[in-house]
């Protein structure tokens, strides 16, 4: 009964936490994951930095979701994983699918459509990931206050001044890029998790292919506001 081992892992999370082992209420957590076979495309559990190399991140056959606790909003997993739409349109190795040409790069082939997850573990396994510790320590306090801006200045923002539409798309038209999706960003993931990985997207991942701008606190909220008013649009 799905029910009763969610119970049971969470005592025991709960006993190992007190003991000052908080590292194993993770391992007891994921259980669920591995069963269900996620873990043999998505990293669950955090390894040690030494791994983390510019290698293995080519290798990936999907995201990592060792940080999963601090990275998403637990809504936004639970719908998605009903329908799993793409957030990365040309998959996770874009450079694995595309072909050079006079006209710019050219998507040769689709990603698999990712798997479904069945209602009635989507409970289960949304708790499991929203349980994974790694990362906790990186998120702000508290979510940046964002500036009020008119719509055209953040997007200029974005796209022009600080160049980020090079590698994430705003609006489903157009080719993919090779960044993730950013029109479902402010509902997708959490406020804090936004704030730090915009402004330092190496603390996450070292061999992350996105550079570090050294952007101040007033500036992160400024492009963080941008994605919030992206998810005010209906049809991006
Ligand atoms: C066959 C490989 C495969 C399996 C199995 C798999 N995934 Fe994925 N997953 C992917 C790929 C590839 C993506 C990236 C999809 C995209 O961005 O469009 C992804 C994306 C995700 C995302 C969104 C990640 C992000 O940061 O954008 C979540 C959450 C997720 N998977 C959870 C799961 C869970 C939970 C399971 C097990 C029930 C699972 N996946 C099983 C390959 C897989
Ligand atoms: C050179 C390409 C590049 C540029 C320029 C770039 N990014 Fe990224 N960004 C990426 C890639 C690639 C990832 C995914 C990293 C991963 O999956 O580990 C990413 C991830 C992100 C994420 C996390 C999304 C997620 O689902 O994991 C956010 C938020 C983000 N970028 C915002 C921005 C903003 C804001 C700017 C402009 C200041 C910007 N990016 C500029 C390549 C880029």
């Amino acid at each position: 009964m799905p029910g009763r081992s969610i119970v049971f892992a969470i005592a025991i999370a709960n006993v190992v936490a007190t003991a000052g082992f908080a590292f194993a209420a993770e391992a007891a957590d994921s259980g669920v994951l591995a069963r269900l076979g996620c873990d043999t495309c998505h990293l669950t559990l955090a390894p040690d930095d030494a791994q983390r190399t510019v290698e293995r991140y080519a290798d990936r056959r999907g995201p990592d979701l060792f940080y999963a606790g601090a990275k998403y909003r637990a809504d936004w997993l639970a719908a998605w994983l009903a329908d799993p739409l793409p957030i990365r349109p040309a998959g996770i190795t874009p450079s694995d699918r595309t072909r050079r040409s006079p006209d710019g790069d050219v998507l040769e082939s689709m990603p698999t459509p990712h798997p479904r997850l069945e209602s009635q573990r989507i409970d289960e396994v949304v708790r499991a990931l929203a349980a994974l510790e790694w990362g906790r320590d990186l998120l702000p306090q508290a979510a940046p206050v964002l500036p009020s801006m008119p719509r055209m200045l953040a997007e200029l923002n974005f796209t022009k001044f600080k160049g980020c539409g090079s590698c994430h798309r705003v609006s489903s038209d157009g080719p993919p890029l090779s960044g993730p999706d950013l029109f479902g960003a402010w509902m997708r993931l959490r406020p804090e998790f936004l704030a730090s990985y915009i402004a330092k997207p190496q603390a996450w991942d070292p061999v992350a292919p996105m550079p570090d701008y050294g952007l101040t606190t007033a500036e992160v909220g400024k492009l963080m506001e941008y994605l919030r008013l992206l998810s005010e649009e209906e049809d991006r």
